[in-house]
C-alpha cells in the first residue's frame, strides 16, 4: 500500500493533514482516524456511500467499469470454469487450491453436512408458515450453543467447514418444515449443489434424480453470489464480529441483513414484480412509468446498485445462464420475456440512464431459481448460501487485521437541549 499525496483540511482556523492511502487497484482514500482528535469535528456520510470501512484483499469491484474479481480472478472466468467449493477456498485462502487441497476441502465439507439431531426439534418449534430467512438466521445463531462460544484459530477452521457444509441442510430442512414434509438427510455421494437439490426435492416416497444442468446452474448461482466486498450484509457481519461476538452470531446477523428487500431480498421481489405485471395485465411500459413516478411506491426491483454505475457483471452472466437453462430444459418463461422487455425499455429511458440504473444480480437470478424449482420464499436463502463463503472470508480477514477494533460510528445530534424532569401532574 503506497501512500500518495496527503490532503489538508482547513476548518474554523484549524488545519489538519489527512494522509491518503492507495490500494492495489489505485483506489485512494483519506485516513480521517485523527480528524476528531485534532479538529473536534467528524465526517457525515449516511449509508456510508463515500466511506471506506476497512482494507480488504478479498474482492475487488470497479462499479464504473462493471468489474468484479474474487482475489483477482474475474467473475466471468470463475462462473464459467470454476465451482462453488473451489471459489470458497479461493475467497477463504487467497489463492486457488491445488488438487490435493481441493479434494481434501471438498471431502471435509461433504462429511460435515449433517445437523445435530436436536435441530429436528428446533425446526419443529417454528410455525409452518415461517419465512425460511428468520428460520435459517436463528438456526445459524443457535449453532453457537452446539459448538462453541469463543472463537480460536482451531475452532474457526472447524466452524468454517461446518457453516459451509451445514447451511444447505439448514436451508433444505427449513423448506421441508414449511411444507410439512419429512427432512431428507444429506448424502455423501452427491456434490454440493446436487446434495442440496436432493434434500429439497426428494421424499421418502419418491426418489429425486438430480438433473446435471440444474445442478450446474445452481453451482454457478452460488459462485456469483459468493462475495461482494463491503455490502450491507457483509458490513453487518464485520460490525458484529468487531465486538468479538462469535462467528455464528455474526453470520446470523448477516443473514438477517440480507433479507431486506433493498438487498438480498430483492430477488424475491423481482419475481413478485414480474408476476404482478402479468396478473394485473400491465404492459412493461406501464410498469416502468410507475417505477419512475415518485408518488408511487413502486421500484423496478433488480435494477440499480450503490456501486455499479454500469452493468452488474453478474447480471450479464445470469442473463445468458437464464437462456441456457430455459433452452436446455425446453422451458419458456413468461417472466423472462417480461424481464427482457423491462430491461429493454429501462436501458433506453432517460430516468434510468441519468441515474445509472442497470440490472443487478437480483434481476435474473430469481428467474433461474424458479426454473430449477426453488420456491420464491427460498430465493434469498439461496443468496445467503452463496454469500456464506464471502461472509466467513471477510469475518476472518477482519479478525486477523492489525487494524481490528470495535465498530462504533459517531452521529450529529439533532435532539432536545438539556432540560429538567417535571412531575407528571405539571406537564
Ligand atoms: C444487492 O451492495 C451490494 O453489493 C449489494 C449486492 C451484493 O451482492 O451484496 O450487489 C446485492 O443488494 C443488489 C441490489 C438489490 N436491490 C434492488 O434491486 C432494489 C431496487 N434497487 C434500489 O432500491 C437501489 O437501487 C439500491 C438500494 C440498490 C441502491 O440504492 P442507493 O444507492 O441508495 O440509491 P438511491 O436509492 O439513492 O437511488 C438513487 C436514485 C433515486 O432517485 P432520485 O431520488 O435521485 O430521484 O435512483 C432511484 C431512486 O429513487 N432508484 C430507482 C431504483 N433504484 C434507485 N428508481 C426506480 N427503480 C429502482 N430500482
Amino acid at each position: 500500500m503506497s501512500d500518495a499525496k496527503n490532503a489538508r483540511l482547513e476548518y474554523d482556523g484549524k488545519t489538519v493533514e489527512l494522509p491518503s492511502l492507495t490500494g492495489s487497484e489505485n483506489e485512494t482514500g483519506l485516513d480521517i482516524s485523527r480528524l476528531r482528535a485534532e479538529t473536534g469535528i467528524i465526517t457525515y456520510d449516511p449509508g456510508y456511500g463515500n466511506t471506506g470501512s476497512c482494507r480488504s484483499s478479498v474482492t475487488y469491484i470497479d462499479g464504473e467499469a462493471g468489474i468484479l474479481r474474487y482475489r483477482g480472478y474475474p467473475i466471468e472466468q470463475l462462473a464459467e470454469k470454476s465451482n462453488f467449493l473451489e471459489c470458497s477456498w479461493l475467497l477463504l485462502n487467497g489463492d486457488l487450491p491445488n488438487t490435493k487441497e481441493l479434494n481434501s476441502f471438498t471431502n471435509n465439507i461433504t462429511i460435515h453436512t449433517m445437523l445435530h439431531e436436536n435441530f429436528r426439534k428446533f425446526f419443529g418449534s417454528f410455525p409452518k408458515a415461517a419465512h425460511p430467512m428468520p428460520v435459517t438466521a436463528a438456526t445459524v445463531g443457535a449453532m453457537s450453543a452446539f459448538y462453541q462460544e469463543k472463537d480460536t484459530p482451531e475452532t474457526l477452521h472447524e466452524t468454517t467447514i461446518r457453516l459451509l457444509a451445514k447451511y444447505p441442510t439448514i436451508a433444505a430442512w427449513s423448506y421441508k418444515h414449511s411444507i410439512g414434509q419429512p427432512f431428507i438427510y444429506p448424502r455423501n455421494d452427491l456434490d454440493y449443489a446436487s446434495n442440496f437439490l436432493h434434500m429439497m426435492f426428494a421424499t421418502p416416497c419418491e426418489e429425486y434424480e438430480v438433473n446435471p444442468i440444474i445442478a450446474r446452474a445452481l453451482d454457478q448461482l452460488l459462485i456469483l453470489h459468493a462475495d461482494h466486498e463491503q455490502n450491507c450484509s457483509t458490513s453487518t457481519v464485520r460490525v458484529v464480529g468487531s465486538s468479538q461476538a462469535n462467528i455464528f452470531a455474526a453470520i446470523s446477523a448477516g443473514i438477517s441483513a440480507l433479507w431486506g428487500p433493498l438487498h438480498g431480498g430483492a430477488n424475491q421481489k423481482v419475481i413478485e414484480m414480474l408476476d404482478a405485471i402479468t396478473h394485473q395485465g400491465m404492459s412493461a411500459e406501464d410498469f416502468v412509468a410507475r417505477a419512475k413516478d415518485k408518488d408511487s411506491d413502486v421500484r423496478l426491483m433488480g435494477f440499480g446498485h450503490r456501486v455499479y454505475k454500469n452493468f452488474d457483471p453478474r447480471a450479464r452472466v445470469l442473463k445468458k445462464a437464464c437462456h441456457d437453462v430455459m433452452n436446455a430444459m425446453g422451458l419458456n418463461s413468461k417472466q423472462l420475456e417480461i424481464a427482457m422487455a423491462l430491461e429493454e425499455i429501462a436501458l433506453n429511458d432517460e430516468y434510468f440512464i441519468q441515474r445509472n440504473l442497470y440490472p443487478n444480480v437480483d434481476f435474473y437470478s430469481g428467474i433461474i431459481y424458479k426454473a430449477i424449482g426453488i420456491p420464491v420464499n427460498m430465493f434469498t436463502v439461496m443468496f445467503a448460501m452463496g454469500r456464506m463463503a464471502g461472509w466467513i472470508a471477510q469475518f476472518l480477514e477482519q479478525k486477523e487485521s492489525p487494524e481490528f477494533r470495535i465498530s462504533r460510528p459517531r452521529q450529529i445530534y439533532t435532539g432536545a437541549p438539556e432540560r429538567n424532569w417535571q412531575p407528571v401532574d405539571t406537564r
